[in-house]
């Protein structure tokens, strides 16, 4: 297995530790435009391989053709929100930046599984997605796992019981639309409905989706990459693993709940064949209303960033 993570910044240099403490890969290629950086980082992470006993091989590099014949491409690279800056204001730097990175690592690995972390997160996924031409299955997105994992939290830190107990799923795009299925979301079994009161629930629901600014507030230089490297994490585990497990994931949806030609989160099979299967609910009219302004966003940002890739 070689796996090729581009961005050594925050995100990309956690994830590329994370998955080589793991051991899901023999080889890691850290790409980043800034020089020294990938092989400095690349080469401290080698260096605590020894202790943490795990046989990955970390290398740093500018250097695209060294990531040749990678099975995985995580995408990381792009500017990180500041205070004030929503993950839209991103979109014209970054539209730009991924499309740059994945050509030039789609020359060299052209059968990879690519997973994209770049913000706006749904709108670069479908920009992977028309730089590469790959079908939907190749290419997805980072983003559910980690809204899911706040409000798992989230719900953990109301109730004083354990985080593994908790189940739960958002639908939708990235961002301040996302859609957290409050129906769907157990613990231990028990509908969170006959533990919380909606009205706490509802607060819950929003301090979800406005997470990734919570964190940009305290850290005021960039955003969060504990918890969204451990969820690109996860996605890698279940594709090399072939756990098949069902993780809410970004994916090209063509005529899955009603849409086509929109990215946006959706529970998904990750196995050895990657993205294998989208998972279908029959959601009731409130959810199918907030999906479709959740779609109608994406949908838009879309067709703004193709025009700018165009230029
Ligand atoms: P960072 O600023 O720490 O790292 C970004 C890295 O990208 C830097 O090292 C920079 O040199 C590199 N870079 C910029 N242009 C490049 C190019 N053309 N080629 C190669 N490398 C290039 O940012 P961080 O925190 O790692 O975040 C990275 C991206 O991930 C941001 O767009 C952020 O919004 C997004 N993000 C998305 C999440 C999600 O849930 N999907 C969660 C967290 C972050
Ligand atoms: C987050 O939600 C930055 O999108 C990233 O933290």
């Amino acid at each position: 297995m070689k796996i090729t993570v581009i961005g050594a910044g925050n995100v990309g240099a956690t994830v590329a530790q994370l998955i080589a403490n793991a051991e899901l890969a023999n080889e890691i290629y850290l790409v980043d435009i800034l020089e020294g950086i990938p092989e400095g980082k690349g080469l401290d992470m080698y260096e605590s391989m020894p202790v943490l006993e795990s046989d990955s091989r970390i290398y740093g590099t500018n250097n695209y053709e060294l990531t040749k014949n990678s099975d995985i491409v995580i995408q990381t690279a792009g500017l990180a929100r500041k205070p004030g800056m929503s993950r839209d204001d991103l979109l014209v730097k970054n539209a730009e930046i991924v499309s740059t990175c994945i050509e030039n690592a789609f020359k060299y690995s052209p059968n990879a599984y690519y997973i994209i972390v770049s913000n706006p997160l749904d709108v670069m996924t479908y920009v992977a997605l028309k730089v590469t031409g790959l079908p939907k299955h190749k290419v997805i997105g980072m983003a559910g796992i980690l809204d899911t994992a706040r409000y798992r939290s989230f719900i953990s830190m109301e109730l004083g019981v354990s985080m593994q107990d908790i189940q739960g799923l958002i639908l939708g795009g990235h961002g301040d639309t996302m859609v957290p299925l409050t129906r769907y979301t157990t613990v231990a079994g028990i509908p969170v409905s006959d533990l919380i009161p909606a009205d706490r629930l509802d607060e819950i629901v929003k301090r979800t989706a406005g997470g990734g600014g919570e964190i940009v507030k305290y850290l005021k230089t960039g955003s969060a990459y504990y918890a969204p490297a451990a969820a690109v994490t996860q996605m890698v585990e279940s594709i090399v693993k072939d756990q098949k497990r069902i993780l809410p994931c970004s994916v090209l949806l063509t005529g899955e709940y009603g849409y086509k030609d929109v990215v946006v989160g959706v529970p998904a099979v990750l196995g050895k064949g990657c993205m294998e299967k989208v998972i279908e609910l029959k959601l009731n009219d409130a959810e199918k209303a907030l999906l479709k302004t959740s779609c109608d966003h994406v949908e838009a940002t879309i067709k703004e960033a193709m025009e700018l890739i165009k230029k």
